[in-house]
């Protein structure tokens, strides 16, 4: 008798399995039947038959649980779900919910594979986001808020629902340390300059701080000026750009860059399209 494909939620669990191990067979949750082959190299084969969406949770995510080797750089993916206008929100910030069930629950799925998520102030100030895994199973990641002016509500989610460690990043100066033990609750973290200063820094400074308590696989989620400042400065090895077939017409943008003349200049990372049915996702590869 034929075997049954595998379907998404054994992609998924194969998934889970492979964070931080390479080299190695993955058996189906079941019967321990091999169903994937990882190489060591980041490469994988599919040792059974699997239906296009399982294939597809495949060679999204097991690249993003390779492990890290000591030494080499942070893994970086940053995410925006957007409009066909490139919008990300409406104007006074509503962005509930542009993407459909699909894309919201491929946005958990990055949320599980990574040791830190990141977002920017305007974000967890609108929105009051968990920022947990609650539409898939895996692991909930450490929440970073990039908060200079302290101006999110201390009352909000992330300060106060004990779910996962959260991390504040606030003004000033940063004192580096050899291996910052991460706490429950909210550890304040001065990093980021002085906090007159109204221009967005410079985010290698943030993976530092994050690869000091031991988070190298770091998923940004937003919002538009926070992924923008990563992607500026070359720091993004992944960005998944998830669209949505919606005009808004007006909003928030995805993206701001400085300005360039020439399309020549424009970026073109390498790109995969994949229909995750509620939003078509733009995979692309920057490393
Ligand atoms: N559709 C989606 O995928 C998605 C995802 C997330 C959010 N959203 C929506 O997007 C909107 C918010 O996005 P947004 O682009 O306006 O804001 P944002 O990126 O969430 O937050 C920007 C703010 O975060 C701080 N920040 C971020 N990066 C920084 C850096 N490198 N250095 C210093 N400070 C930094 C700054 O705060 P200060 O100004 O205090 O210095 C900055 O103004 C909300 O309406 C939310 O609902 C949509």
């Amino acid at each position: 008798m034929a075997a049954q494909p595998l379907d998404v939620e054994t992609a998924w669990q194969l998934v889970l399995q492979a964070v931080n191990r390479s080299d190695v067979t993955l058996g189906l949750p079941e019967s321990s039947e091999a169903a994937v082959r990882l190489n060591g190299q980041g490469a994988w084969h599919l040792l059974h038959p699997a239906t296009p969406q399982a294939k597809d949770v495949l060679s999204l995510f097991l690249p993003l649980c390779k492990p890290l080797a000591p030494g080499t750089p942070s893994r970086v993916v940053g995410q925006l779900g957007q409009s066909l206008d490139g919008r990300i929100a409406t104007v006074t910030g509503r962005s509930r919910f542009i993407n459909g069930s699909d894309g919201i629950t491929h946005l958990h799925r990055i949320r599980a594979v990574s040791d830190a998520v990141i977002v920017g102030a305007g974000t967890a100030m609108t929105d009051n986001p968990r920022l947990t895994v609650r539409r898939t199973q895996g692991p909930n990641p450490v929440r970073v808020v990039i908060d200079r002016h302290r101006r999110v509500p201390d009352g909000h989610h992330l300060f106060t629902d004990d779910e996962a460690p959260t991390l504040r990043l606030v003004a000033g100066r940063y004192k580096p340390r050899a291996q910052a033990t991460l706490c429950e609750g909210v550890t304040e973290v001065p990093c980021l300059g002085d906090d007159r200063d109204r221009e967005t820094v410079n985010p290698t400074i943030i993976i530092q701080v994050l690869a000091d308590f031991g988070l190298r696989k770091i998923f940004v989620e937003g919002g538009g000026v926070t992924v923008s400042a990563f992607l500026r400065a070359g720091l993004l090895d992944r960005l998944h750009v998830m669209v949505a077939p919606m005009i808004i017409g007006s909003g928030r943008p995805a993206f701001s860059l400085p300005e360039i003349d020439l399309l020549e200049d424009a970026l073109r990372p390498r790109s995969r399209l994949v229909n995750l049915g509620s939003d078509m996702l733009f995979d692309l590869d920057f490393s």
